[in-house]
């Protein structure tokens, strides 16, 4: 078994809701996109986007981004 990341996020989901999680690792709102990556890539010169999710059931995940500071 792997050793989890320090800053994962559990996370509750609702089905049929759709949901942008946040790649660049800029976001106020982590895991979710708060839309700074709009800011970083005008800065940098980058193309982040978030990823989109619609869960097709109730679920609770763990998600991590290498793009996270550990928080
Ligand atoms: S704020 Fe990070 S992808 Fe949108």
């Amino acid at each position: 078994m792997t050793e989890k990341p320090i800053a994962i996020k559990p996370v509750s989901l609702q089905a049929n809701t759709k949901y942008s999680f946040c790649t660049c690792g800029q976001s106020k709102t982590l895991p979710f996109c708060d839309e700074s990556h709009k800011q970083l890539n005008e800065e940098k010169g980058t193309c982040y986007k978030s990823l989109k999710i619609w869960p097709k059931k109730d679920v609770e995940i763990e998600v991590y981004s290498g793009n996270w500071e550990q928080k």
